[in-house]
């Protein structure tokens, strides 16, 4: 069935693969993004691979009037809602601002949404709220505090939703935890853009290759895993759109909790050489002291997503380093 889609930070990295993912399976689809991480080319580009039109609002979702003027102008079905600030180190230094952006954004959205009778709510998540748990993560663990702000506001932002879906039966919540995305729509016109010097892997990765950046910092190898370096579950970032897709598709009252991830852990060595070997470059790299806050090895039991969204992850890690450098070639960073 065809459903109208609000996607907040559709601009984004995760939010313009899913609206591919979402027009391409039958779904329409209105974007809201302030552009705070983004740019409106993202918008224009999404156009482009699915040859559709769309509505954008370039709106703050902490803006009530702003979102209630969305909700009046369209019929919608659901929400997805990505709009967030999401960088670990900045969190720390600037933790009011990311709990403001956060819980207000998700509030105001949440409360919308129930003024308009809209009760399809799916929310962006991390894995960070499993925090230093025995792996593979599950959906049942106690959660347990994060190191950061930014992992602090997710877990908050799951506690609110249930609480709002616990008061309101009416209301579903899909709250979607994912592993680490990385890649790029196989078109190579949209990826993951970083503001700056990378903080996450698979981009700094990138970037040497490109000449960008003269080494790789691997930050530590003593830890408790297979080659000591820190092992992480990538996801294909179009796998984790096709998660969101399986997830709005599939509407049952009450708080649904996922893992989005493939199950299987790689370790950083692992993935460098894995993105050689796909793509015929090398990377330098240098061992550097361990990054605080970092754990040795996060991945997902993955079998609750697989039976009841009847989803699971098909791209291979191959795959993700060659779409991941697709889109890294044909991307021309704003020298500033
Ligand atoms: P992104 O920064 O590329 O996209 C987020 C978008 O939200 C941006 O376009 C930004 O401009 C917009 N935005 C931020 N605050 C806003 C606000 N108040 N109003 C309107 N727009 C706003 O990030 P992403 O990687 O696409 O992540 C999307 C969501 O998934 C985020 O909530 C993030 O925390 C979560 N998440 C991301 C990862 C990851 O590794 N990328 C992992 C787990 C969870
Ligand atoms: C992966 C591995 C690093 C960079 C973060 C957030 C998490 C979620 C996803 C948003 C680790 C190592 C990294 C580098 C390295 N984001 N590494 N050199 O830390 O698992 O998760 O992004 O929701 O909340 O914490 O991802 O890509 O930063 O690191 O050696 O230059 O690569 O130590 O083992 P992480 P990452």
């Amino acid at each position: 069935m065809t459903t109208n889609i609000l996607v907040t930070g559709g601009a984004g990295y995760i939010g313009t693969h899913t609206c591919i993912a979402l027009i391409e399976s039958g779904h329409t689809v209105v974007v809201a993004d302030n552009l705070s991480n983004s740019k409106r080319e993202s918008i224009e580009k999404i156009k482009r691979i699915t040859n559709k039109e769309f509505p954008f609002y370039e709106i703050d979702i902490s803006n009530k009037q702003a979102v209630e003027t969305i909700f009046k102008n369209h019929r919608i079905d659901g929400v997805i809602h990505f709009a967030g600030l999401k960088a670990v180190g900045e969190s720390v230094e600037k933790p009011s601002m990311y709990y403001e952006n956060n819980l207000v954004s998700t509030l105001v959205l949440a409360n919308s949404c129930l003024k308009f009778g809209i009760n399809r709510f799916v929310f962006s998540s991390s894995a960070t709220v499993y925090g230093e748990n025995e792996v593979p993560f599950v959906e049942t663990m106690d959660l347990l505090p994060s190191t950061n702000p930014y992992g602090e506001t997710k877990a908050m932002c799951e506690r609110i939703l249930t609480d709002i879906a616990k008061a309101n039966p009416s209301f579903s919540v899909s709250l979607l935890r994912y592993f680490n995305p990385i890649g790029a729509h196989e078109s190579g016109l949209i990826g993951e853009v970083p503001n700056g010097i990378p903080n996450n892997l698979m981009p700094y990765i990138t970037q040497v290759a490109k000449g960008m950046r003269e080494y790789l910092s691997i930050f530590g190898n003593d830890y408790p895993t297979i080659d000591g370096t820190g092992v992480r579950d990538y996801i294909h970032v179009m796998d984790l759109a096709e998660g969101h897709v399986a997830a709005i598709n599939f509407v049952t009252e009450g708080v649904h909790i996922y893992n989005l991830g493939t199950g299987q852990g790689t370790s950083v060595l692992q993935l460098v050489k894995a993105f050689e070997e796909a793509n015929g470059v090398t990377i330098r790299y240098e061992i550097v002291d361990r990054r605080p806050g970092d754990i040795a090895s996060c991945y997902a039991n993955v079998y609750k997503a697989r039976r009841e969204l009847c989803w699971i992850a098909k791209r291979d890690v191959v795959t993700m380093c060659k779409d991941a450098w697709r889109f890294e070639k044909n991307y021309q960073h704003q020298v500033v």
